[in-house]
């Protein structure tokens, strides 16, 4: 069922919204209108954009700067959150990481673990706090394809994606009726930084892109329609029925054996 849009006097705050999904979600939501924060890392980038936003549309945009793999940075986000009500929050910000585990850097895949799991896990319960009350508002969480199986090679990013997809999923479940929308957002590969930080360049070799602004559109249509999980474009939502149809052993097999020659390659 298509719901109304939710209201614009609604404001948004978007993790990683200083590149990429995160970005491209805040110009989407300024552009229908909605107040923006923006949180990431690097403040030139942030401020360039609020300044962009603010002067383009109608809104006020702001940036929150926030190092969301640190305690410091989570709880100066969720602190943020609790000043208003209601919100929608786009937990976006991440990165992933590949290789064998054997041979990863602990303390980055730790950071990561952090980032798209501890943050957006906080993130998550504190607007869901400030939004019931008013039985509106939302959360998007950004998972991604990789969430739907294991991946040898990139264990740890796919299982943090893994927790995204099934928590929110889980998490919308309970609040099914509430009035709070929930969203988690599994894109394929999208070309913005990721590829790069990630060298995810074995694993997005296989499967078709979408441009991020299609990506972001699709994402708002499934969050307008109340949705709880959104798949964009064709190859990624055909690979996320498959990986519940085909056994497991068969998936990580082929998996491990894509991944291990695309990073022997490179
Ligand atoms: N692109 C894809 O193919 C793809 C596919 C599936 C899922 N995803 C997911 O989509 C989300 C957005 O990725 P993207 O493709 O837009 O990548 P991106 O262009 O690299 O953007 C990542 C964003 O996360 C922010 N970030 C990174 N570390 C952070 C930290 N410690 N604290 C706060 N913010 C941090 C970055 O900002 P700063 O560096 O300024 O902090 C940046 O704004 C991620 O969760 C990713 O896993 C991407």
């Amino acid at each position: 069922m298509v719901l109304p849009a939710l209201p614009s006097s609604i404001p948004v705050l978007i993790t990683g919204a200083s590149s990429g999904i995160g970005a491209e979600f805040a110009r989407q939501f300024a552009e229908r209108g909605h107040d923006c924060t923006l949180v990431a890392r690097r403040e030139d980038r942030l401020t360039k954009l609020a300044e962009q936003l603010s002067g383009t549309y109608s809104i006020a945009a702001s940036p929150l700067i926030a190092d969301l793999s640190t305690p410091e940075g989570i709880e100066s986000v969720t602190a943020h959150i609790a000043t208003s009500s209601p919100w929608i929050v786009v937990n976006n910000a991440g990165f992933g990481t590949s290789g064998a585990f054997a041979h990863a850097h602990i303390e980055r895949d730790l950071e990561e673990i952090r980032l798209n799991v501890t943050a957006l896990h906080a993130l998550t319960h504190a607007a869901l706090v400030q939004n019931l009350p008013h039985r509106t508002g939302g959360i998007i969480n950004v998972a991604s394809l990789a969430g739907f199986q294991p991946i040898p090679y990139m264990a740890t990013y796919a299982a943090t994606k893994a927790f995204v997809l099934h928590f929110t999923e889980a998490v919308a479940q309970e609040n099914a009726g509430s009035g709070v929308r929930i969203l988690a957002l599994c894109p394929g590969p999208v070309p913005t930084e990721f590829g790069t930080i990630a060298h995810a360049g074995p694993m997005f070799s296989q499967i078709p892109s979408i441009p991020v602004d299609q990506c972001v559109q699709m994402a708002l249509r499934a969050f307008d329609r109340n949705r709880v999980i959104c798949v964009p474009g064709n190859g990624p939502a055909i690979l996320s029925a498959l990986s519940h149809l085909a056994p497991r052993s068969v998936i990580r097999k082929t998996l491990g054996r894509v991944l291990k020659a695309g990073i022997s390659r490179s």
